[in-house]
């Protein structure tokens, strides 16, 4: 049974009072609370192609009108807008990078201009580029930790206050298995994601209780353009379930996030069991 008014409502903290309450078997007192993300604004950064575009559907699909951001795609980021629009909600893309401080507050006045906010952020820009150690390219390690760190840090602190003005939400970020483990020649790419993993954890503990924040740590779901497929046959194998996910995969698991109101500075891994495949089975 699903209710957004009645009784049980009504007991409700005042930043709850817009959720969808489920009474589980119609029991006393058993009540779960779920985040409306219909009539929601919602910011994807890197949302305009590969898994920040699932994500930015999937959101969209669920009723909430979103933002696009993107740096450089500009045509696929109107694509992805012109996808959403069709089915039925309100979309904008905003360019700009998440590691400029002046252009992450430019953005953020702009959404504010179109929307008075947002309540709900995903942040699933990333560099995606190797950094042996040692390395010449000083610029390389700056360009990658500044996508993973300052851009999430940098996009939260320009849109939580306003987050909180309109009564709360949620905020997902994107790491992978980097962020516990190391991966041979992507230096900036794990110290990156283990960063974001404890910005998570921090902003989880700063926000509480209006404002929930949690990661997904994806797994293989979409190789980049330019990998081998004997590579990504090898990534497939080291996985217990034996092949790549989808995007899909990952923007259900940040549905599942942005919707869950009890779940607070929690990892959702969604990577097919890559990181036990070590124990996998021969055969
Ligand atoms: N693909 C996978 O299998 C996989 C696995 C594990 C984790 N993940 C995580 O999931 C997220 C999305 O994955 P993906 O493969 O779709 O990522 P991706 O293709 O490597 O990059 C996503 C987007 O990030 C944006 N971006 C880069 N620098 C930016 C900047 N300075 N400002 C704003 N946007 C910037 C790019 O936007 P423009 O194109 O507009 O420049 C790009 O489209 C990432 O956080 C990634 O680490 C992915």
């Amino acid at each position: 049974m699903v209710s957004t008014s009645g009784s049980a409502a009504e007991f409700l903290p005042w930043y709850l009072r817009q959720t969808v309450v489920v009474l589980l078997d119609g029991a006393p007192g058993e009540v779960m609370l779920l985040m409306e993300i219909s009539g929601k604004v919602a910011l994807i950064t890197g949302g305009a192609r590969r898994v920040g575009k699932a994500i930015t559907l999937m959101l969209a699909g669920a009723g909430a009108h979103v933002v696009v951001n993107y740096h450089t795609s500009a045509a696929a980021a109107q694509q992805t807008v012109a996808e959403a629009r069709a089915l039925g909600v309100t979309a904008l893309a905003v360019q700009g990078d998440v590691a400029d401080w002046s252009a992450v507050q430019a953005m953020a006045a702009t959404i504010e201009g179109h929307f008075g906010g947002v309540d709900i952020i995903v942040n699933s820009a990333s560099l995606f580029q190797r950094t042996p150690f040692p390395t010449p390219e000083i610029d390389t390690w700056k360009q990658v930790t500044a996508v993973s760190i300052d851009g999430p840090f940098f996009v939260c602190n320009s849109l939580v206050p306003g987050m909180k003005a309109r009564g709360g939400g949620a905020i997902v970020n994107l790491v992978d298995l980097s962020a516990w483990q190391p991966w041979p020649h992507f230096t900036a790419h794990a110290v990156g994601k283990a960063a974001l993993l404890a910005l998570t954890r921090q902003l989880a503990l700063e926000l509480a209780p209006t404002i929930r924040v949690n990661a997904v740590a994806a797994g293989p779901v979409l190789p980049p353009p330019n990998m081998e497929p004997n590579r990504a046959a090898a990534i497939a194998r080291r996985t217990l379930l034996g092949r790549w996910g989808h995007p899909g995969d990952v923007a259900q698991a940040v549905r599942y996030l942005i919707e869950a109101d009890y779940v607070t500075g929690e990892v959702l891994t969604v990577d097919g069991g890559e990181r036990y495949g070590w124990g996998r089975h021969p055969g």
